[in-house]
């Protein structure tokens, strides 16, 4: 079993779900996608953490896609906690979830679909997949996850097995404002048991904010009921969990009335 990030016991002991196992990398350049392994230096968690890291980043024409680094990590680690059984995987990037869903015994399958080829091929040539652990447990599939074709797709490859779990991936930035909408265009398709999107804790602890409501369990579940996304079974770590993210980011602190007057715009304007 390759070894795990250094944040992972401290994650553990205080959410009661941890990091995951990551892939090595190698440079790679197709087309305009590029991934590139910096030297260790710091790097920010999606918690108020901080660790000395080397990372592999994926640009696209020279912009950022994502990298493995704590924050990547600690954004990824409740929907790799969340993986069971068939998992569905909207983004593959540099395979990260990928790989560290397919490592735990209870996932069967994985299908990760991505609509660009040359990710498909970079990141095989990055981390010799081939050789991976769990290898046959993955199914890559070239396809848009926003396409109405997306099911059929995804049920070809899993010969239309139940989807326990869909993770949402497809955005270089969080959190994304069309993440929980796209999200749910893909629970309606695929009519997975639960999903989750990347950013998901942060969306949540914005909307929370903005709404003037304590982030608690009873507003996870019924801001994830408003979003048409099906909720996985939710610990007290977790809700904790999301309480940091919103404080890492100044939620814990009053809105300016600024944000307040724009939120007000931007809840009027929806409802239009
Ligand atoms: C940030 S990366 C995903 C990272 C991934 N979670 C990991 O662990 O490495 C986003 C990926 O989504 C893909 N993507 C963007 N739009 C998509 C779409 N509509 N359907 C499928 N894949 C998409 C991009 O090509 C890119 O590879």
């Amino acid at each position: 079993m390759p070894a795990l990030p250094p944040h992972h016991a401290s994650l553990l002991a205080t959410y009661g779900f941890g990091l995951f196992p990551l892939p090595s990398y190698r440079p790679v350049e197709l087309g305009d996608w590029r991934v590139r392994v910096h030297l260790p230096s710091r790097g920010d968690g999606y918690l108020a953490t901080q660790a000395l890291e080397s990372r592999a980043v994926l640009t696209r024409a020279g912009k950022v896609w994502m990298c493995t680094g704590l924050l990547e990590q600690e954004s990824h680690a409740w929907h790799v906690h969340c993986a069971r059984g068939t998992v569905v995987v909207a983004g593959l990037g540099l395979g990260m979830y990928a790989y560290a869903a397919a490592m735990k015994p209870e996932v069967e399958h994985v299908i990760v679909a991505d609509l660009s080829p040359e990710i498909i091929a970079l990141m095989q040539a990055s981390t010799d997949f081939e050789r991976w652990p769990c290898r046959e447990k993955l199914t890559l599939i070239e396809a848009d996850a926003l396409s109405e074709d997306f099911a059929r797709r995804v049920a070809e490859a899993c010969s239309g097995q139940t989807i326990d779990y869909l993770y949402a991936d497809i955005w270089p930035n969080f959190p994304a404002d069309e993440a929980p909408a796209q999200t749910a265009a893909m629970v309606r398709r695929l009519q997975p048991k639960a999903a989750g999107w990347w950013g998901q804790e942060l969306a949540l602890a914005y909307a929370c904010r903005a709404r003037g409501v304590p982030l608690d369990a009873d507003a996870l579940a019924a801001w994830f009921a408003e979003q048409g996304v099906p909720l996985p079974p939710v610990s007290a770590g977790y809700v904790d969990f999301c309480r940091a993210v919103g404080a890492a980011y100044g939620c814990d602190r009053p809105p300016s009335p600024w944000a307040r007057m724009s939120a007000r715009i931007k809840a009027w304007t929806a409802r239009r």
